[in-house]
């Protein structure tokens, strides 16, 4: 049973798995090293409750329970009673293997021992550890107190019991757990590349602009966010530094390729939101493209684009990255898909995702376009996902 949870880095992620902690009952210890990010975290988390409070969404005694349940501070040492520790620091191998080296000198041989990384191996991270069975990836997205899913990682060497207790432990903080291979990107951040990537391509193509591929997505599809404007709120410096991650950790397969046209919005410092202008622009005042409305067109961005996200995840599942349920989860709750990719694909027909694809394949010629194996065995065999 998992009661006292350490948490280290008490920056966006660390405060907000913190307060998850908090709220789900047990006794949080907060560490970092500056002092600064704790009193910030400290201050939010005042700020959130009070407005849950005026929200009505918890009491004050619960208010005052939640934040009664984390301590804050700042030497190591302190989370030596820790159960479970959740690391939430930079995003940097070496940086987090000393700290794990350290943490592992203060905790008791029973500690799991997690970390949040979005990117790096868990293998890797877990080789750090005389102990290595009792490390786990455990990646919240970002608000973590408001995003349902959690992906967890268990390396190679992460044993049965320690996956088990964590899938309790965040089922008793009521978060929807999907377990995922230890392989680049985990779940959402590898089935979602072609959101943003086939996007990419087919403006930089000159099929539509951004608003008219935002409406596709928007109108046809349900999405509550275009790519574009999706991309603009992430980050055009983030997301793009994600596709370059994943396309190098996927030993340059052209299916992630990063686009030039986000590298360059990058590089001018056309950031989106957080930078006043992007795809778009924020400035105050300023009048937002209207989109095209032909149908036909609208139909065509939308369907390409959910054909390589249901070709991605049937990759994912034909590789075993996770089960086909866990997958549709993800997706719905980690980035709000409007529906699961796999139950969207039986939706179309497995035999309309394989044609879509064999059509872009035989237009392009590229490897980028290639139908999944399991597709093209589904549609032989006339099978569906679920
Ligand atoms: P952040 O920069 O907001 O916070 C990091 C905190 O760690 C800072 O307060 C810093 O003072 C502290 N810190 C740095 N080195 C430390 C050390 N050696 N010991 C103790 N504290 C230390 O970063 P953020 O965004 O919260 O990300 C943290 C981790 O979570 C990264 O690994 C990131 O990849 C991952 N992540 C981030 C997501 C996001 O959307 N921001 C989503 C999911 C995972």
């Amino acid at each position: 049973m998992i009661k006292n949870v350490g948490i280290i880095g008490g920056g966006t992620m660390g405060s907000g798995i913190a307060q998850v902690a908090a709220t789900a009952g047990c006794m949080v210890t907060l560490y970092d090293v500056h002092q600064g990010a704790l009193d910030t975290a400290k201050a939010n988390l005042e700020k959130i409750t009070n407005r849950l409070v005026d929200k009505a969404r918890i009491s004050p005694q619960e208010k005052d329970a939640i934040q009664n349940n984390i301590r804050y501070v700042n030497t190591i040492k302190e989370l030596a009673n820790s159960d479970l520790t959740i690391e939430a620091i930079v995003e940097n191998m070496e940086v987090k293997k000393k700290l794990f080296q350290e943490l592992e000198n203060h905790v008791s041989d029973a500690c799991i021992i997690a970390t949040n990384t979005s990117s790096l191996s868990i293998a890797s991270i877990a080789s750090s550890l005389k102990k290595p069975n009792r490390c786990i990836g455990i990646h919240f997205f970002n608000p973590a107190p408001l995003m349902k899913l959690v992906e967890v990682i268990p390396a190679i060497q992460t044993s049965q019991k320690v996956l088990a207790s964590v899938q309790i432990t965040l089922e008793n903080w009521k978060k929807v757990v999907a377990v995922a291979k230890d392989t680049p990107g985990f779940i959402v951040n590898r089935v979602a590349r072609p959101f943003y990537g086939e996007a990419l391509r087919m403006y930089e193509e000159g099929v539509a602009d951004f608003a008219t591929i935002d409406h596709a997505l928007k109108s046809v599809g349900g999405f509550k966010m275009g790519p574009f404007e999706l991309m603009d709120f992430i980050g055009n410096d983030v997301n793009y530094t994600v596709t370059h991650t994943v396309f190098e950790a996927f030993y340059n397969d052209s299916r992630y390729k990063p686009s030039f046209t986000q590298k360059r919005f990058a590089e001018a410092g056309f950031l989106g939101r957080k930078s006043g202008k992007g795809f778009y622009d924020y400035a105050p005042g300023a009048v937002k493209p209207l989109p095209e409305t032909n149908q036909k067109l609208l139909h065509t961005i939308f369907d390409r684009i959910l054909v390589m996200l249901i070709n991605e995840a049937a990759d994912a599942l034909f590789l075993n990255i996770a089960s086909a349920q866990d997958i549709d989860a993800a997706m719905t709750t980690g980035v709000n898909y409007p529906k699961g990719l796999l139950a969207w694909a039986d939706e179309k027909g497995i035999p309309w995702c394989v044609k879509k694809l064999d059509g872009l394949y035989n237009e392009y010629h590229e490897p980028r376009y290639r139908c999944s194996p399991l597709l093209r065995r589904m549609d032989a065999t006339n099978k569906t996902f679920f």
